[in-house]
């Protein structure tokens, strides 16, 4: 590392960056920086390395460098963050810590001060800073970002980094999808499964897992933002599922045919799924949504992506209310639906939401979900759940996991030739990984 002046050439931190950190936000030349990372995974390790390196980078004399660090609570930031900069600066010479103010003052006169709770935020008001780091976002006020911190940034153009565990859908959750579309920022995700045993052993995972509920263990260790307080019903399965990679990659096989089953949007959502089979395993390709449309628009965008995706339907599964006869036209919509696509068209005969949905817990234990294309609709049935009167919420997410159930109930009802073989798929989705 290049020090500045009056420092020795070369000073060897004791700092070793986990690999994911590596090439994450150690690489990263962006000047905004968004990290959501598992517990554990070396989060505030690596975000106080990054203040210690940009300080002792910083040639500027006067005035001299500022960085800080933001925790949610005074006592809290001093009690862990505190004791990682007197560790990781202890080989600098000429370094002080001042115990009493929290703050690292370097030989070349730059500083790193800690920031904690509401007091914190009306000494940062009005003063420059060189970078910013703000640890356990979810747990700082939401407008410690915009309305504290950016602005100090202003004068240097300094960097900030904005870190934190998922805890459900808030301001966190709110920043990182702003921040996905902006070219301004990176945004990292790093889940249980990216760090390997290199932040956490496998026992201690799986002793986590136990400890945790399954809800808990996906917003905390998976980094879900969708995982709902209580109640989910597909939680266990989808981070089995996660858990396992079978979220990855999948394009269709183009030499067997793709099963679609929907439902009909009578509520809030017009869903379609897009499937193969390949022996026991399902293997989910797409996923559409919309809603006041016709049912024309499906269709057409059903053929549309075969097309271009280069595949064949099967057939299509549909729910037996499309057997209803609607008062305006007098046809049913299986009617209209029959008019429309080249394929068969089967109702899947009514079932009991209970039995509906043993039938798609066991179909997620045999499922692979092709992760873009599917994001959605995983995120809806990871938030499809009962309400405190003991049945299933109405709302979009039930409409997702409806058409989904409807493929795993139905699914028994097509015969098995024309679907893909298990071995090829298999190779086909290593070899895409
Ligand atoms: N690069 C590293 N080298 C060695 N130990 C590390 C490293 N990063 C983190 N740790 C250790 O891992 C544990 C968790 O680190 P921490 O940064 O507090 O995690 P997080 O903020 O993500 O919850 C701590 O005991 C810390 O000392
Ligand atoms: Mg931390």
């Amino acid at each position: 590392m290049n020090a500045p002046d009056g420092l020795a050439d070369e000073i060897v931190l004791p700092y070793k960056p986990r690999s994911y950190f590596a090439c994450t936000i150690h690489a990263t030349r962006k000047r905004w920086i968004f990290v959501v990372a598992h517990r554990r995974a070396g989060k505030t390790v690596a975000l106080a390395n990054t203040l210690i390196k940009a300080a002792l980078e910083n040639p500027r004399v006067d005035p001299p460098p500022r960085y800080a660090y933001v925790g949610p609570s005074f006592d809290q930031t001093k009690d862990l963050v505190w004791a990682y900069l007197k560790h990781y600066t202890a080989n600098i010479p000429g370094v002080r810590c001042l115990e009493g103010e929290l703050a690292v003052v370097f030989p070349g006169g730059g500083t790193i001060r800690l920031y904690g709770g509401a007091l914190a935020y009306e000494r940062m008001r009005g003063i420059y800073l060189d970078g910013a780091v703000l640890d356990e976002y979810p747990l700082l006020n939401p407008r410690a970002w915009t309305s504290v911190v950016r602005p100090c940034l202003a004068d240097y153009r300094g960097f900030a980094i904005v870190s934190g565990t998922s805890n459900g859908d808030d301001h966190f959750h709110a920043l990182k999808l702003k921040a996905e579309d902006d070219p301004a920022w990176d945004v990292f995700d790093v889940k249980i499964t990216d760090t390997g045993s290199e932040a956490l052993s496998l026992e201690e995972v799986q002793e986590m897992r136990n400890d945790m509920s399954a809800d808990e263990f996906a917003r905390e260790m998976l980094n879900s933002f969708d995982a709902p307080v209580e109640g989910a019903y597909y939680t266990e399965a989808l981070n089995a599922l996660q858990l396992q990679n079978r979220v990855t990659k999948v394009a269709p096989d183009l030499n067997a045919s793709v099963v679609t089953c929907w439902d009909l949007g009578m509520r809030h959502l017009q869903v379609v799924w897009l499937f193969q089979m390949a022996g026991r395993e399902l293997h989910w390709i797409d996923y559409i949504e919309g809603r006041g449309k016709a049912l024309s628009h499906y269709t057409d965008l059903l053929g549309l992506k075969a097309k271009t995706g280069g595949f064949r339907y099967k057939a299509h599964l549909l729910p037996h209310d499309v057997e209803v006869r609607e008062l305006a036209t007098g046809h049913s919509r299986r009617h209209e639906l029959v008019g429309l696509l080249a394929e068969p068209v089967i109702t899947v005969p009514n079932h009991s939401t209970e039995d509906g949905i043993s039938a798609a817990r066991a179909a997620l234990g045999v499922s692979w979900f092709d992760e873009e294309a599917t994001r959605r609709g995983l995120a809806r049935l990871r938030s499809y759940r009962r309400g405190k009167s003991g049945v299933a919420i109405a709302d979009e997410a039930e409409d997702a996991a409806d058409a989904f159930r409807t493929g795993c109930v139905g699914v028994a009802m097509i015969s098995s030739t024309n679907f893909a073989r298990p071995g090829r798929l298999r190779r086909r989705i290593r070899g895409l990984v």
